[in-house]
């Protein structure tokens, strides 16, 4: 049970209630009990005094004869009726407080004394020191040595004859005293059991509501780790299990994304891989049987074997590079970069090429100096990536590559006045594997890694990459990166 949180949290709940019933009760008990205590005592007092009111209306009539406790007074005198009076009041009233009463002359001797209680049978009773002493009423605890144990004495001053004032005295053990406490006590535990059995209802209703999101985020992750990555749960509030909720769908969504970008990435790279090497499977097992004959036959079998070998090493080189950049492997080394020199070395580069395809290529830089501070590798390798795009995909026309400063910044284009892309493409342009021409038998047959190295390289260097294309009308790229201070 306890190894759910719906367990714990009822065990919390049913211990945190517990120990506080159990600390209600014992603070309650302890002030009950003194009150209670306090309370009986006083009453007692106010009894004792009520009695000793009545005697003193009674004992007018007294003589000072004392006599033994239970013995009747003679029949007939006036003091004999006031005393047997006296006697009766004692006897009722300590069978009602549940004490022992005794009427007590000034020199302590015995006048008379109820019957209900422990019978003394003194003539002057022993009484522990300062019980009598004072003037007025009194209620004091002592231990009582004739009793062997701790008493309540409750005394008042009452007349006992014409003349003198003697004393009514209350007896009591005084464990006696707040014996309503115990009832009280388990009136206080009845609510307590009362309490703890409603607040376990509660217990067990706030701890379903609790857990109840807490199981569906765990039960959508256990089938997550299974692998069904279309996972969602309900958001319900604002609280940290609604925060835990959004934050699991939140990671779903990446991993689902993860997974997907993942399975095409296989699938493509595969693709790419499986075209030039079933060329070159086909072509060297075809010169190995003897099909292909002759020398010039032959010769061409081995040069599209080494054009896509040179195809595979070109995709992997790519791939490791996209890895490397995805590892966070690839620190810039920046530097100032005189960007029309380098302008001039690319154009020169591809002089040749661009000349062998029909395009003019043509460099635009301003007047003077125009620096940039950045990794010039990376910036050719990114430049070069343009390039053969544009020369391989305009089919003939111009071919511009361009620089110019801006604040703090410095933008580098290359612009062709090819074929374009239709506007909706442009947004996957950057993606991997992303080609416009799906077929991979076409003259170009690139493996669509040459933008998404471009993108990502030029992040690495703080800057960005944009397109701007029309059909028909042509293409160009611009890299825009951070000017070098001057
Ligand atoms: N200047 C351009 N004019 C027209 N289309 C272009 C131009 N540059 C890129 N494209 C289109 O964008 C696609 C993606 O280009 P990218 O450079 O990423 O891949 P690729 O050139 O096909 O292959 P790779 O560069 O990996 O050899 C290209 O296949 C092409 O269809
Ligand atoms: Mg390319």
């Amino acid at each position: 049970m306890f190894k759910t949180l719906r367990g714990r949290i009822i065990a919390s709940y049913f211990l945190v209630v517990l120990v506080s019933l159990l600390l209600a009760t014992l603070v309650s008990v302890f002030f009950l009990s003194r009150y209670v205590h306090n309370k009986e005592r006083s009453d007692l007092l106010r009894q004792v005094e009520a009695i000793a009111e009545d005697i003193n209306g009674i004992s007018g009539e007294l003589q000072r004869s004392p006599s033994p406790p239970s013995s009747e007074p003679q029949q007939g005198s006036e003091p004999a009726e006031a005393k047997r009076v006296i006697m009766r009041i004692l006897n009722s009233e300590a069978e009602v407080l549940e004490v022992k009463l005794i009427l007590l002359a000034p020199d302590r001797t015995v006048i008379t004394e109820s019957r209900a209680g422990p019978t003394f049978g003194e003539k002057i009773l022993k009484l522990p020191p300062g019980i009598l002493s004072g003037k007025g009423p009194r209620i004091t605890e002592k231990f009582f040595e004739k009793l062997a144990g701790n008493y309540v004495f409750a005394t008042a001053p009452t007349r006992v004859d014409r003349e003198s004032e003697g004393h009514l005295i209350a007896i009591k053990p005084v464990h006696e005293l707040g014996s309503a406490t115990s009832t009280l006590i388990w009136y206080v535990v009845f609510a307590g059991l009362i309490a703890l059995g409603i607040s376990m209802l509660l217990a067990l209703y706030l701890s379903s509501a609790i857990s109840k999101p807490v199981k569906a985020v765990t039960r959508a992750a256990g089938r997550m780790a299974e692998g069904d990555y279309g996972q969602e749960v309900v958001v319900r509030g604002g609280d940290e299990i609604a925060e835990l909720a959004r934050d699991f769908n939140l990671m779903a969504e990446r991993v689902r994304t993860a997974y997907e970008l993942q399975r095409d990435f296989v699938g493509d790279v595969s693709h790419e891989l499986r075209t030039p090497l079933t060329s070159i499977e086909g072509f060297s097992q075809a010169i190995l049987d003897g099909v292909i004959q002759g020398e010039e036959k032959q010769r061409r079998s081995l040069e599209i074997i080494n054009e896509e070998s040179k195809r595979l090493v070109r995709v992997l080189r790519d791939l490791l590079l996209l890895s490397e950049i995805d590892a966070g492997e690839l620190y810039p080394e920046k530097k100032d970069v005189d960007l029309v020199d380098l302008l001039r070395k690319l154009s020169s580069m591809y002089e040749v090429r661009a000349g062998r395809e029909g395009i003019e290529l043509r460099v635009d830089t301003p007047e003077g100096v125009l620096n940039a501070d950045t990794d010039p590798d990376r910036l050719e390798r990114i430049l070069t990536n343009l390039l053969d795009n544009a020369i391989k995909y305009s089919g003939g026309g111009t071919v511009v590559l361009s620089a110019t400063g801006g604040e703090g910044l410095v933008r580098i284009s290359v612009a062709d006045t090819g074929q374009g892309i239709e506007p909706e493409l442009l947004p996957r342009l950057f993606k991997r594997f992303y080609r416009v021409e799906k077929s991979r038998a076409t003259r170009h047959g690139g493996a669509g890694l040459g933008l998404s190295i471009c993108k990502e390289l030029v992040e690495t260097l703080g800057g960005t990459i944009e397109v701007r294309s029309l059909p028909g009308q042509g293409t160009t790229f611009t890299v825009t990166l951070p000017r070098a201070v001057a």
